[in-house]
């Protein structure tokens, strides 16, 4: 066991992580941020994203040990306030919900590339995560949307 600082939506946390432990695990067990869920398991549907320091990760795939010190990024760390999780509100981008999180996080990370993406450039950097309630259409309006709703768009 070695003991890590994770800084999780702004905070510091204390974790224990084996070698062979997952961020994803560590995260939900340990830390509570039950919003990175696991779908596939295998980095193949986004459920499980993460942003450290601003870029995605699959939690799914990632060692928790080798996070020392990272800045985490999680949708609990994002108010109800927040454009992307507003537009997606708005837009009514779910159905059963659990794939959404990975969604929000991706879309903040294009979002921060691109404030003012094409469709094309939407469904390319959505490409890694399923939804299988299929609320495809409904996700990409409420990236352009969230797109607008921060000043780009
Ligand atoms: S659970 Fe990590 S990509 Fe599917
Ligand atoms: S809304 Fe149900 S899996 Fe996407």
């Amino acid at each position: 066991m070695r003991r890590l600082t994770l800084v999780v939506n702004g905070r510091s946390r204390a974790v224990e992580a084996r070698d062979e432990d997952l961020l994803l695990d560590v995260l939900r067990e340990q830390v509570g941020v039950t919003s990175v869920r696991e779908g596939c398991g295998v980095g193949a549907c986004g459920a499980c994203t993460v942003l450290v320091a601003g870029a995605s990760v699959s939690s799914c795939l990632a060692l928790a040990a080798d996070y020392d010190g990272a800045e985490i990024l999680t949708v609990e760390g994002l108010g109800e306030e927040d454009p992307v999780v507003a537009a997606f509100v708005a837009a009514g981008a779910l159905q059963c919900g659990y794939c959404i999180p990975g969604f929000v996080m991706m879309t903040h990370e294009l979002l921060s590339e691109r404030p003012s993406p094409s469709p094309a450039e939407i469904r390319e950097h959505l490409a890694g995560n399923l939804c299988r309630c299929g609320t495809y259409f409904e996700i990409t309006e409420a990236v352009a949307a969230a797109a607008r709703r921060r000043g780009g768009g």
